[in-house]
């Protein structure tokens, strides 16, 4: 099934510059050239801006990637690279790169979702079996997928406005944290109290695995204005206690669903959490204990395994190589695209929801 092939994977869908060169399970280098210091000024990621250092990074990195492996470009059986969805200039730069890669080594090349990367990673990292259920949570995505192939998805419920990274990079913002504002968040709340403020747990009132995480950054939003008035600023504890009740909010609302999308799912080996918010140290928890309580085996990646990473891609390239054969180059970069075309979205899910 592809599993000694050696694969150059390539990763470019949105602020991280990659590289990876994987043999079956082992991962023999990974490159991740990251753009942060690039848009820091902008408070968000500007799309100019990272498709051109896309393109000005992306054979530095493949470079690093094949001498961290020590290995020549010729030793490479496959390309792998992702395709979509994401911002369509650092697409457009990874697949042109594969496909002048694929021609001048005559190597096959295939085009890979980025999502799907993700959600393989517990296959990568743990072996895990076919069907399994992934929380797949990251900066522009939060959706349960029950996982029966490299290319077959079933979507239990995602989100029907922002993703949980975005909230996290917006509540940094409205506190004045650093981006990227996952893990300036969390460390904040390390010493919060999180029963200091009352947060919403959006959607628990209705039934499915649907969330919504745009409420809980208006309740930020208030509650750091009432402080402002009332104190004329906002002191260190304030700030610490009003990461620790956000991120207590989000771990509660991923924690109910996640409980609901595995009573929903039948037969599966496990459960899995990935993407850059899967990086929560409370948040893993949270899950691990749940699946503990169903009884079913817990994955959560390594940390760099979890933010975005050309290993996954390289990794998700191998299993659809084995399954569907190699693109042509008739390829193309996608910024929408959707695992599972099937299940339709919730009616007025909001723009990431159509596009996760
Ligand atoms: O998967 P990822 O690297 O990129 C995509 O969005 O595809 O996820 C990045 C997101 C950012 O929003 C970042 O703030 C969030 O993951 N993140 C975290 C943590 N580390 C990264 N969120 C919460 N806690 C963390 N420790
Ligand atoms: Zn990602």
């Amino acid at each position: 099934m592809g599993q000694d092939i050696t694969v150059l994977g390539i990763e470019s869908s949105c602020d991280d510059t990659a590289a990876a060169i994987l043999r079956g399970r082992s991962i023999l280098s990974s490159v991740v050239a990251d753009q942060t210091a690039l848009h820091a000024s902008y408070g968000g990621v500007v799309p100019e801006i990272a498709a051109r250092a896309h393109a000005e990074k992306l054979d530095l990195c493949i470079e690093s990637a094949l001498d961290g492996a020590q290995l020549p470009l010729g030793a490479i059986d496959a390309i792998a690279v992702t395709a979509g969805p994401g911002l369509i200039g650092g697409v457009l730069s990874g697949v042109m790169m594969a496909k002048g890669l694929s021609v001048s080594t005559g190597k096959p090349m295939i085009g890979v979702n980025h999502l799907a990367g993700h959600a393989l990673t517990p296959r990568l990292t743990d072996g895990m079996e076919y069907p399994y259920l992934i929380l797949l949570v990251s900066g522009g995505h939060c959706q349960f997928l029950r996982v029966e192939s490299p290319t077959a998805f079933t979507r239990l419920g995602s989100t029907i406005d922002d993703a949980p990274g975005e909230a996290f990079d917006k509540t940094a913002r409205l506190l004045g944290l650093l981006q990227p504002g996952g893990p300036s968040v969390e460390r904040r709340a390390e010493d919060g109290d999180e029963t200091r403020f009352a947060f919403p747990r959006p959607l628990l009132d209705r039934p499915g695995c649907d969330l919504s995480f745009s409420g809980l950054k208006t309740a930020l939003l208030r509650q750091r204005d009432q402080l402002v008035s009332d104190q004329g600023g906002l002191r260190a504890q304030d700030v610490n206690d009003l990461c620790a009740g956000f991120q207590a909010a989000v771990r509660d609302v991923l924690k109910e669903k996640s409980r609901r999308a595995l009573a929903a799912s039948q037969e599966i080996t496990g459960f899995a959490v990935a993407g850059g918010v899967a990086a929560n140290t409370t948040l893993r928890a949270a899950l691990e204990t749940l699946s503990r309580e169903h009884g079913l085996p817990f994955v959560a990646p390594p940390l760099a395994l979890c933010t975005d990473n050309a290993a996954m891609i390289a990794f998700a390239g191998a299993e659809s190589l084995a399954l569907t054969g190699a693109d042509d180059l008739t390829l193309s970069a996608r910024p929408r695209w959707p695992l599972d075309t099937r299940t339709p979205f919730t009616v007025g899910g909001g723009k990431k929801g159509a596009k996760a």
